[in-house]
């Protein structure tokens, strides 16, 4: 340390600090580098060092907030000490117009207008004093929100201090690129923690419960108002707000537009307050919505509308406010919603995996061709971003065409209902509930909903495949006592369920058959089955073909404890491996893998081929197959081959005096003929699949017939 020799540990925390800030400006603003990353880093983490031992040393605006902590957040509520309001909506270009004219007509006067895009992602209040960040909070309610700065602070794109020592509130979006919700979420190996969109991504790590976490993420933010404590520092206009912000660090938009009567004011007034932007006359707003509108899809961020606001202050002042809304401006929504439902009520589900689930209860409403009850709610955040308390009137869209959601309140409910809360317990076994990440989960491993919900998926159609075990089933037989655990699925006695309404003789031996062929499936499809939150299908595979083809295998792999022997894998990410080593050794996941190694389940890779094969019949042997065409349960055509060749019989690729068969699928060449010719057996795909056994793959209804939400 010959560099600081000398210093005593105040100065060189100062000294540290003021250089490390030096560093970070440069890269973070203009891409250079001035010291090597190790030079770098090594000087930071002397300087948390330092921190650590001498709290009290810290700057609040410390360079290795930057780097985010392993403590664990909590998010305390906090009151705003600006009003936090959101913005009235328009879903066409005349009710945007209408604005523009009920406004110039209120004013009685020349107003110009700022047109901002409206970013999709999480709304936040910056506060500095003296000009360092003090906090960071979410919107909430508009009054309370919670205070998220740890996360925040990991953001470069967050000054912690200003160019002036000012008392300012700024709100701005913080959000995250498409293309890094892409990546983040491919390398996320656990199915159900794979976010629906940038935002819900964007949320979840503004939540985080450890900084150092949020800040591996790339959120960043634009800026879009500013409240100065000091009302005679307050610039007289939008344009002025923002580029005063933009003097004073914060990130705007540069994505701006400008309407006044002509487009020579608007340029002017652009060019006075030193802002870069499109500038236009107010006859040509339809053209710049059209224009934004085919512009969006190659934004590299999502945006769901366009904000218009009026640029002059002392005009916002006399418009003033409703309850909800500032009358100064309006948010046009590229995309009407759908349809008009009340919101009867809320219910809570617990998935197998724990995550709580809040789902809208809504009245029954036609939406593209279906009608629809229920409606995700994602979870706390969301419903605290749309202020939604029950009786409200909301409206619904079909997200991605599949997932109906919850997109706004049109009016609230007149019978004083307030934002909804989700209960502090487990709905189901009444665990307190806790936060991960923004998400809510009952941890609780023996609740009676996950357990369900985790026999119910490794029986389900897509792992296991058991025949007649679908969810309203387990849950049937678990409330009987007959089926407590995934292991139990192979020595229940089903006959127990005879004197249940809705099990006759016939499904309870359908539920036996089922049960039994199970036994056969491959290990790979026995490992994704178990549910393990970081095992989906296709981690299954690559576990697999990396040499963890048993579970034993996996099993010692986990006790050794040296988490990279899963992470070095490619297509796993850094905590994958730390994530399976704990899930196989915990002892309810073991005794399950006991249970189903008594059962006969396979368990090694080994087991697979011997069990499939050997059992068939070998009803082609001394039999030749030619094929042609293509089949609706055959692909590639291989798969049919296959079948052929496991049940003894040998495959040849054309037709000859020798085939004796020829398994012809749609839209085959000249082979039929030349089969005809010789005298060759044809055989179409539903004659192959009666032979083989095989039953015609159909899309199967969900067992309830109940729209599969989650
Ligand atoms: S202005 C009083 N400008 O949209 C000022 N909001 O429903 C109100 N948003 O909660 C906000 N981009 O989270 C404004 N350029 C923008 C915005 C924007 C996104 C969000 C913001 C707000 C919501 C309005």
């Amino acid at each position: 340390m010959l560099y600081h020799h000398g210093m005593n540990v105040k100065e060189e925390i100062d000294k540290l600090t003021a250089e490390l800030k030096i560093y970070q400006d440069k890269y973070y603003k203009e891409g250079v580098s001035l010291i090597s990353d190790n030079e770098y880093d090594r000087l930071t983490d002397r300087l948390i060092e330092l921190e650590t031992e001498h709290p009290e040393l810290q700057h609040p605006d410390s360079p290795t907030k930057r780097v985010g902590s392993d403590l664990t957040n909590d998010f305390p509520e906090v009151r705003h000490t600006i009003p936090v309001l959101s913005l009235d909506k328009a879903y066409s270009d005349e009710a945007v117009l209408s604005f523009f004219s009920k406004s110039i007509d209120k004013e009685g006067g020349a107003l110009s207008f700022a047109a901002e895009e409206k970013i999709d992602g999480i709304s936040m209040v910056l506060y500095y004093e003296k000009g360092i960040l003090q906090r960071a909070v979410t919107r909430g309610n508009g009054e309370i929100g919670n205070d998220v700065t740890p996360n925040i602070m990991t953001m470069p794109s967050v000054p912690l201090s200003l160019s002036e020592p000012i008392d300012i509130a700024v709100r701005g979006e913080v959000y995250l690129n498409k293309a890094d919700f892409e990546r983040l979420n491919n390398e996320e190996p656990d199915e159900s923690r794979k976010a629906a969109n940038p935002r819900n991504l964007a949320a979840g790590t503004v939540r985080r419960q450890k900084s150092s976490e949020a800040g591996r993420v790339p959120l960043t933010i634009f800026c879009y108002e500013g409240f100065w404590s000091d009302k005679t520092e307050t610039p007289p206009d939008h344009l002025h707000i923002l580029s005063k912000l933009k003097a004073l660090g914060f990130r705007t938009n540069p994505h701006f537009a400008f309407f006044a009567s002509s487009k020579k004011e608007a340029e002017e007034k652009l060019s006075e307050a030193g802002l870069e932007g499109e500038a236009y006359s107010f006859d040509e707003i339809d053209a710049f919505i059209k224009k934004k509108t085919a512009e969006r899809k190659n934004l590299p961020y999502e945006i769901d509308g366009l904000v218009f606001k009026i640029n002059e202050l002392d005009v916002r002042e006399s418009f003033g406010y409703t309850e909800h809304h500032p009358r100064w401006a309006i948010a046009y929504k590229f995309e009407a919603p759908q349809a008009e439902a009340k919101l009867l009520g809320i219910t809570v589900q617990v998935g197998r995996t724990g995550r709580i689930t809040p789902v809208a209860e809504i009245t029954p409403t036609k939406l593209g061709g279906s009608t629809i009850r229920r409606a995700t709610l994602h979870n706390q955040e969301y419903i605290e971003e749309l202020e939604l308390a029950i009786g409200d009137t909301v409206s619904i869209s079909k997200r991605g065409d599949v997932i109906p959601a919850v997109e706004s309140v049109i009016e609230k409910n007149e019978e004083g209902h307030t934002t909804f809360v989700l209960p502090p317990d487990c709905p189901c076994c009444h665990t307190p509930i806790i936060q991960v990440g923004g998400l809510q989960y009952c941890p609780e491993y023996t609740c009676p909903d996950q357990v369900k919900g985790r026999i119910a998926y490794f029986a389900s159609a897509d792992e296991m495949d058991i025949e007649s075990l679908g969810p309203k089933t387990v849950g049937d037989l678990y409330d009987a006592g007959i089926l407590r655990s995934i292991e139990d699925i192979y020595t229940a006695d089903y006959n127990q369920a005879a004197s249940l309404p809705g099990f006759g003789e016939k499904s309870i031996s359908a539920i036996e058959n089922g049960v039994k062929e199970s036994l056969s499936r491959p290990f790979v499809t026995v490992l994704s089955a178990l549910g393990v939150a970081e095992i989906g299908k296709k981690s299954a595979e690559i576990l697999v073909k990396n040499g963890f083809d048993s579970i034993d295998k996996i099993i010692a792999a986990s006790d050794a404890g040296d988490p990279s022997v899963f992470s070095s894998i490619s297509g796993f990410g850094e905590l994958t491996g730390q994530r399976i080593i704990e899930a196989f050794r915990s002892k309810p996941l073991r005794e399950t893998i006991e249970g189903l190694r008594k059962a006969g389940v396979h368990l090694d890779a080994t087991m697979d081929k011997k069990d499939e094969d050997e059992d068939l019949e070998q009803i082609f042997s001394g039999e030749v197959w030619c094929i042609t065409g293509s089949f609706r349960n055959f692909n590639p055509r291989s798969k049919a081959l296959k079948e052929i060749e496991k049940r003894g019989g040998r495959t040849v690729s054309s037709v000859t005096g020798k085939t004796t068969h020829l398994l012809a699928g749609t839209g085959g060449g000249s082979k039929a003929a030349d089969a005809e010719r010789l005298g060759v057996k044809i055989v179409d795909e539903d004659e192959f699949l009666r032979m083989i056994g095989m039953e015609d793959e159909k899309d199967e209804a969900d067992e309830n017939g109940q729209l599969r939400l989650f």
